[in-house]
C-alpha cells in the first residue's frame, strides 16, 4: 500500500463523496478472458476533476461522475450501514499450502475476478500446484473491493498491488453496467458522522445509490442496471 497521503473522501449526509487532494479519476473496465471470467483491468480515459470535487453517490446525477445536487430533490437515503470493524475482524481465514486467504464477504462488489478456474476458494487448497499459485494471487489482487486478501504463510505478508492514491470508475461490459468507485492506495474515507473507515489499499464505494452496505458497494448496481454513460 502506498504511504499515507493527504487525499481524502468525506461522505456528505445523504449526499455526495467530497473528494480532496487532487485524486486522479480514470475509467477502469473489467475485461473477461476467453472463458468469460473477469480477468484484467483496462485503464481508460482520465476524467478531469481538479483538486476538490464532489462525486455522485445517489446514482441519479445528470453530470456523472460528479454530483449535480439531484440527491437533494430525489430523497436519497445515504445512511451508512456498513460495519466499522477493521477488515481483519470481519474476515474469515481459509488456509492453503503456503498461503492464507482472508475473506470478508460483506464487502463483495461482484467484480467476479475470484471465479476463474475452480474459484479462489477451491484453488487456495491447491496453491502449491504449478499455475494454481499464480491464479490465486491474481484473483485476490484483482479484487477491487478488498473483500479478498491473500497472505503468505507463515510470514503473514499480504500480496498487494502497489497503487498510487486514485479513484477508478468501474465499467462492467459483461453485465452491461457501470460499477462502484474503485478507491486505491490507502485513501482515508470519512463517514458523515466524522469517524473514519479503515484506510485500505483497495475499497469499492457505492455510486449507484442502491447498496445495502453503504458506503461500500454490495453488487446491487448489476440488478439496478446502473449506467454512468461514460464507458462508451
Ligand atoms: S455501485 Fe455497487 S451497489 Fe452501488
Amino acid at each position: 500500500m502506498s504511504e499515507t497521503n493527504s487525499a481524502k473522501i468525506v461522505i456528505a449526509p445523504n449526499g455526495p463523496y467530497l473528494v480532496s487532494g487532487a485524486l486522479p479519476v480514470t475509467l477502469e473496465t473489467i475485461v473477461p478472458n476467453d472463458t468469460g471470467n473477469s480477468w484484467e483491468w483496462q485503464t481508460g480515459r482520465a476524467i478531469e476533476a481538479g483538486e476538490r470535487y464532489a462525486l455522485c453517490r445517489c446514482g441519479a446525477s445528470d453530470k456523472k461522475p460528479f454530483c449535480d445536487g439531484t440527491h437533494a430533490r430525489n430523497g436519497f437515503d445515504g445512511t451508512e450501514t456498513a460495519s466499522r470493524a477493521p477488515f481483519a475482524e470481519q474476515a474469515v481465514s481459509i488456509d492453503g499450502p503456503g498461503m492464507v486467504l482472508q475473506d470478508a464477504d460483506a464487502l463483495c462488489g461482484f467484480a467476479r475476478f475470484c471465479d476463474a478456474g475452480d474459484t479462489i476458494w477451491k484453488s487456495i487448497e491447491r496453491a502449491d500446484e504449478a499455475g494454481v499459485r499464480e491464479l490465486v494471487i491474481r484473483e485476490a489482487t484483482h479484487c477491487p473491493s478488498g473483500r479478498l486478501v491473500l497472505r503468505d504463510a507463515p510470514s503473514g505478508t499480504a500480496y498487494e498491488p502497489d497503487f498510487a492514491p486514485s479513484i477508478g470508475l468501474v465499467e462492467d461490459p459483461a453485465k452491461n453496467c457501470s460499477g462502484p468507485l474503485y478507491v486505491r492506495g490507502g485513501v482515508a474515507v470519512y463517514s458523515a458522522d466524522g469517524s473514519t473507515y479503515e484506510a485500505r489499499n483497495r475499497v469499492t464505494l457505492c455510486r449507484c445509490g442502491k447498496s445495502s452496505n453503504k458506503p461500500f458497494c454490495d453488487g446491487s448496481h448489476v440488478e439496478a442496471a446502473f449506467v454512468d454513460g461514460l464507458g462508451g
